[in-house]
Order: C-alpha cells, then sequence, then structure tokens
C-alpha cells in the first residue's frame, strides 16, 4: 500500500508561544522592550559601545530560557507531528519547541544558547550554561557575542524560511505581533488557497482574507487548531 503524504503544516511562531512558560514577550504591556531601549542592548551600534551591556541583557535572557519549560502550546505542537509535516519557523531565540521534541525547527533570529564569533558569523559554539562573559574569544581571538539577529543586522534564514512558507499546505501563525520584518512578510509567500490559522489572545491586523483567527493563548489555541485540522486528514 501507497504511504498517503503527510499534508505538509508550517507554524510560524513568536513570543506568544513561549509566554505561558513565563517569558516575557516584547510589545505586550509588561514586556520586554518596555524596560529597555531597543537601541541600547540589540544593536550592532550597542554592541561597539557597550557590549559588556549587551551581554548583561542576554544572559538574563538565557538564563530565563534555561530555567523555563515548553508549555502544552510547545507539546500539542510537536504531536501534530503524528499526522503532519511540520515545519516550525520560529523568531524565538529560546530553544522550547527543541525541548518539546520539535524536529524541524528554523530560528530566524538566532538562538541564545549559541555564541558565534564577531568576526566570522559562521563560527557558534554552543554556550556552557547561561553566562557568556566578556573575555570569551572564538578560536580566531575575537569576542563571542550572543547568536542572534540585532537590529539592523541581515537576516539569512528569510529564505529557507519563505521557501518553506511558499511549499505549505496549511499555515498556522502562533503569538506574533507581527510587527517585524522581514518576518511578517512570510506570509505573502503562502499560497492564496492554502489555509491559515492565527493563534493569538489579541486581534492581530493582517491583510490576508479568510484567515481564522483562534482567538485563545497558545496553549488552548493549539489544542482547538488540532480538533480544527481532523478536517484535513
Ligand atoms: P511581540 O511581543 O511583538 O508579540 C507577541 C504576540 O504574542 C502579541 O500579539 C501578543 O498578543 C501575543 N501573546 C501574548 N501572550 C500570548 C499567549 N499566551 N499565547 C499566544 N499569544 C500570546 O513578539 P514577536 O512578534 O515575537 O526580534 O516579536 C518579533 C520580534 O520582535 C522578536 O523576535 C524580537 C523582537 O524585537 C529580535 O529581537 C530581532
Amino acid at each position: 500500500m501507497l504511504d498517503k503524504k503527510r499534508p505538509h503544516l508550517v507554524a510560524l511562531t513568536g513570543a506568544g508561544m513561549s509566554a505561558e512558560s513565563g517569558l516575557q514577550t516584547f510589545r505586550d504591556a509588561d514586556g520586554l522592550w518596555e524596560g529597555y531601549n531597543v537601541y541600547d542592548v540589540a544593536t550592532p551600534e550597542a554592541w561597539q559601545k557597550n557590549p559588556q551591556l549587551v551581554q548583561e541583557f542576554y544572559n538574563a535572557r538565557r538564563k530565563a530560557v534555561l530555567e523555563a519549560n515548553p508549555n502544552q502550546g510547545h507539546i500539542l505542537l510537536r504531536e501534530l507531528e503524528h499526522d503532519f509535516d511540520v515545519d516550525i519557523i520560529t523568531q524565538n531565540i529560546d530553544n522550547l519547541h527543541e525541548r518539546a521534541g520539535s524536529n524541524k525547527v528554523l530560528h530566524l533570529h538566532g538562538e541564545i544558547t549559541f555564541a558565534r564569533s564577531s568576526v566570522d558569523p559562521d563560527l557558534l559554539y554552543k554556550i556552557d550554561g547561561w553566562e557568556l562573559k566578556m573575555g570569551q574569544k572564538c578560536k580566531l581571538g575575537s569576542q563571542l557575542r550572543p547568536h542572534v539577529v540585532w537590529f539592523g543586522e541581515s537576516v539569512p534564514m528569510i529564505e529557507p524560511a519563505a521557501r518553506l512558507s511558499s511549499d505549505a499546505d496549511i499555515y498556522v501563525v502562533i503569538g506574533t505581533s507581527l510587527q517585524v520584518y522581514p518576518a511578517a512578510g512570510l506570509l505573502n509567500y503562502v499560497p492564496k488557497d492554502v489555509p491559515v490559522f492565527l493563534i493569538d489572545p489579541k486581534p492581530i491586523s493582517i491583510t490576508r482574507k479568510g484567515v481564522v483567527h483562534i482567538q485563545e493563548k497558545a496553549a488552548e489555541g493549539v489544542r482547538i487548531l488540532k480538533e480544527q485540522l481532523k478536517t484535513f486528514l
């Protein structure tokens, strides 16, 4: 008997995906950027001007990520792999999708648990523990920086993410305000006849017609999504 091809489900996730794990979003009231000027901590200029402050900011993020656990939303998304060929495109720098067991996770904005050479972007090192210190260097002798995309930097993973988006049979957007480009533009690559689901407790402005908005937090939203997806099997 021939294997039935599993529908290709692509999920674009943002900070709201990890909110129920206790990690702060960016733009909600009490969000991360509320307490910081992004230009002081998340730009190449900030790194030039005050690398110590930038390291401290990301060290605190890394500590929070290591202390957090995947929530039910991450777990249910992994369970969808039973019936669907799931690709996750995440803007999150945490590793909660991987720790929930998801097999295909593309990180658009980098990964907080890795350090990167500041002269060769391909030289990556897994960070042991939460702290990356000034004075820790790559094999070429340059200071290690967090492996994250800063404002004003290019997003090298956007092309593979666009290819995945254009190949989707079902597209799901979870917990992102869709205010940061190029990530927010990925929806434009999703073919017009592909059903799009949005999981977010707040209204989100999307120009595309026919998007099914499940107005819930991620854990409950993915549970409802799982029910609704039964019609695709
Ligand atoms: P935002 O903080 O902009 O948006 C978070 C979204 O999650 C909002 O729409 C919230 O309504 C929603 N939300 C809050 N709690 C939720 C929950 N429990 N379940 C589901 N949704 C929830 O975060 P992002 O859109 O991810 O980039 O931000 C995109 C990028 O902006 C980030 O990757 C980061 C930031 O600047 C960089 O640092 C490069």
